[in-house]
């Protein structure tokens, strides 16, 4: 057990409890979750990185960002890929920018895309990066245009400067992960030519997720899961399923991106999770409680 705990830096036993351990069993007892199946649950993520999708609703969290630098301290890596709509309507409010809308979507000119980059690579990257180093984990703040990690096409030339990522530079991230680095990373990406764009967060965290070979994607966001048309959590998904949920139009807005970028994990083998991020230590459940959220599985899984 003391190897399977080892990132070369730590090593432990749940017995002995060495300090990193010793901060998560005691949230997980806290929790309500059996401190021993946690840290076999949490061993289980050692050795493939973790992508954690932490929603613009969900503001800074309630405690992700100390359950990632406490994972990290017993060698989970996590790349942290956030959100920011809300504060992006908020400061283009405050400016007086119109938006246009496009069949409901926002249509991104110019300046909205700078206001999107002041905003997400700007303001709310480095407010969580600042956070996460005050919590004893080192954050390294970057967005797609960064060593060009993120390649992107124009989505839909309807909708403006949209990208669609084409490219992940998933070396760059593993690298950061393997210097003790947790990435957080804005959602905006780089064209060849060099122009930015703005690309949905859940659909990074999506593409980040099949090319890193990541084990699990854990959405935050401000619902339970994903609801069915009563309105009650559904636990498990696979992707057809919720493609069908979609076609249906149960499954609407801001929930449409999460199980696209679902999919797409699933297709590399991935599990993702959607669950509530508004409670204290929902990380460290979802990875923990099987029941937690809606658990979008691959196809194949449920054969
Ligand atoms: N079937 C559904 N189940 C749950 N939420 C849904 C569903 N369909 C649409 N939604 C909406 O998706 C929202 C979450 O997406 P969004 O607001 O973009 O949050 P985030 O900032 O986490 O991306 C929910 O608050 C809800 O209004
Ligand atoms: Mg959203």
């Amino acid at each position: 057990m003391a190897e399977q705990w080892s990132d070369g830096q730590q090593t432990g036993t749940a017995a002995s409890a060495p300090a990193p351990w010793s901060a998560l069993r005691a949230a997980l007892a806290e929790t309500g979750i059996a401190p021993d199946d946690g840290t076999e649950a949490i061993a289980r993520h050692l050795g493939a990185p973790l992508v954690v999708k932490l929603g613009g609703s969900v503001g800074p969290g309630e405690t992700v960002l100390q359950e990632i630098a406490w994972l990290r301290q017993v060698g989970v890596w996590t790349v942290l890929v956030h959100g920011g709509g809300p504060l992006i309507t908020a400061w283009l409010d405050r400016v007086g920018k119109t938006t246009q809308f496009v069949d409901g979507l926002r249509y991104t000119d110019g300046e909205t895309l700078d206001m999107a980059c002041m905003v997400l690579a700007g303001l709310v990257n480095t407010q969580l990066v600042a956070a996460l180093g005050a919590l004893g984990g080192r954050g390294w703040g970057l967005s797609g245009v960064d060593g060009a990690l993120l390649r992107a096409s124009v989505r839909d030339a309807r909708l403006g400067l949209v990208g669609e990522v084409e490219r992940v530079d998933a070396d760059l991230l593993q690298f950061l992960c393997a210097r003790g680095y947790t990435p957080v990373l804005a959602p905006i990406a780089v064209r060849a030519d060099g122009q930015p764009l703005n690309v949905n967060a859940d659909a990074v965290a999506g593409v980040v997720a099949a090319a890193m070979g990541a084990r699990e994607l854990v959405f935050l966001t401000d619902v339970p899961g994903v609801l069915d048309a009563s309105g009650q959590p559904l636990h498990r998904l696979t992707p057809s399923a919720c493609a069908q949920l979609a076609a249906d139009g149960v499954i609407r807005g801001g929930m449409r991106p999460k199980v696209e970028a679902c999919a797409r994990a699933a297709a590399a083998g991935a599990t993702s999770r959607i669950v509530d991020g508004r409670a204290p230590y929902s990380l460290l459940r979802a990875l923990c409680v099987a029941e937690s959220g809606t658990v979008v599985v691959p196809d194949a899984a449920e054969r």
